[in-house]
């Protein structure tokens, strides 16, 4: 999904994440949170999310209120990934400069530290513990947008606005049909 946020100035910027998993909140994705969105995320806590599919000519939309979830969650994903993935958010300090090889001299550092040799092994037994700098985060949905394409560029456009109930506990929301 492509997910936007912005600086506190409103300067806005994009790019796609795996959608992780959809819990009863929001929206969650994982990564660094010392990454530029992570920075745009502490000084506005919004984002918007869009995700396009091409062979059904479906779009949908969000916009939310923005949250890191517990350590527990990052913890029980970051455990699942690959070692080559746990070693990789290890070595890479996302977004920041950095010379050309030395994201690669990062990880060979991180091998040797946490002593694997190779980290395309399958290993799913090997201990890398969670860095404190990723984990996840979720978008709780203010407003979701269902667009449908149709002949004509007369396409189906539904829009849910939760009004009230807190995200846990029985939202409501407005459903309403807009033009395309
Ligand atoms: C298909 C696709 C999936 C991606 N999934 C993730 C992801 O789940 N988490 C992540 O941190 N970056 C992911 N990336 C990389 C991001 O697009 C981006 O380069 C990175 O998160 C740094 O963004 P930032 O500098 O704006 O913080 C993905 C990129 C693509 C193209």
């Amino acid at each position: 999904m492509s997910v936007s946020t912005a600086t506190a100035s409103g300067i806005p910027s994009s790019r796609f994440v795996l959608l992780k998993e959809l819990d009863k909140r929001g929206f969650l994705f994982f990564t660094n949170y010392e990454s530029r969105k992570a920075r745009e995320l502490d000084e506005s806590p919004y984002a918007a999310l869009a995700f396009y599919w091409r062979e059904v000519h479906k779009q949908v939309r969000v916009v939310g209120k923005v949250e890191k979830v517990s350590k527990e969650t990052s913890e029980e994903y970051f455990k699942t990934r690959p070692v080559g993935s746990r070693l990789g958010a290890w070595s890479s300090p996302q977004s920041s400069v950095v010379r050309e090889g030395e994201v690669k001299e990062r990880l060979e550092k991180n091998k040797a530290r946490f002593g694997i040799e190779d980290e395309h092994a399958a290993a799913s037994d090997i201990e890398i513990p969670l860095p404190e700098f990723w984990g996840g985060y979720r978008v709780v949905p203010q407003e979701v947008e269902f667009w449908l394409g149709k002949p004509s560029r007369l396409h189906d456009r539904i829009r849910y606005t939760r009004v009230a109930g807190s995200p846990d506990d029985a939202p409501q929301w407005t459903i309403e049909r807009i033009a395309p």
